[in-house]
């Protein structure tokens, strides 16, 4: 107990973004050990699967830049139960697979709802990023080899990471080989990307 408070990660948390609508297919997969690793640290999370919530697209009416301490989201919809989740929260993780290069709809969607809400830049002056300093990291599984499958959804999210002031800290990016091959996750790796994160002190 006492380690774990000098350690500090006592006041860790986690957000689990997790954008795939299968909830027996292979990105759960890949995340499941992740999670577990979590648990065995006795670190809170909150597991949220988008395509159960509903999430507008932006639609760039910038009333979100109107208050610098709220969401201030025009619309009344579930983003505004996840962007409070994610203030509590000092790391998220973006779990996905991989649609057409990207993650898939319902988390694009929040990312651009996240990335006005959050950062009051886009007013009549420039205002703070309300995320500043929290982790991020992507857990994402494709068709393609990740190299060519998420390597341009990772190259945006440093991008994002950058604009609006998270730490990046790392994607374990998995192969699909297709239908009729069962996906079996490299369980090592998410459970070390998990404790790499854990341990991290900054
Ligand atoms: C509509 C659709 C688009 C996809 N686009 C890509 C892609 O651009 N690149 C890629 O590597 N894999 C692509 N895939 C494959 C998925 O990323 C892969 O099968 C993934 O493991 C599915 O995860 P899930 O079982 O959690 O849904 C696509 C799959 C679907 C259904």
């Amino acid at each position: 107990m006492l380690a774990e408070m000098k350690s500090g990660v006592m006041d860790l948390k986690f957000c689990i973004l997790m954008g795939s609508p299968r909830k027996k297919g292979n990105t759960i997969k890949l995340l499941t050990p992740f999670v577990k690793e979590l648990e065995l640290n006795n670190i809170p999370y909150d597991l949220i699967w988008l395509y159960d919530k509903r999430i507008e697209p932006c639609i760039a009416c910038r009333k979100c830049q109107e208050n610098w301490s709220i969401f201030g989201c025009h619309y009344q919809d579930d983003a505004r139960e996840i962007f409070d989740k994610i203030r509590e929260s000092d790391v998220i993780v973006l779990a996905t697979p991989i649609y057409s290069w990207f993650c898939t709809p319902p988390m694009k969607a929040l990312l651009d709802r996240l990335v006005y809400g959050m950062n009051k830049y886009y007013g009549e002056e420039k205002g703070p990023s309300l995320w500043a300093g929290k982790k991020l990291a992507i857990i994402a599984t494709c068709g393609y080899r990740p190299e060519k499958g998420a390597d341009l959804f990772e190259e945006a999210m440093k991008r994002y990471c950058k604009h609006s002031q998270l730490k990046y800290v790392g994607m374990i990016a998995e192969r699909d080989l297709g239908y009729k091959t069962v996906f079996v996750p490299n369980e090592e790796r998410a459970k070390t990307l998990a404790r790499q994160i854990i341990d991290q002190n900054d």
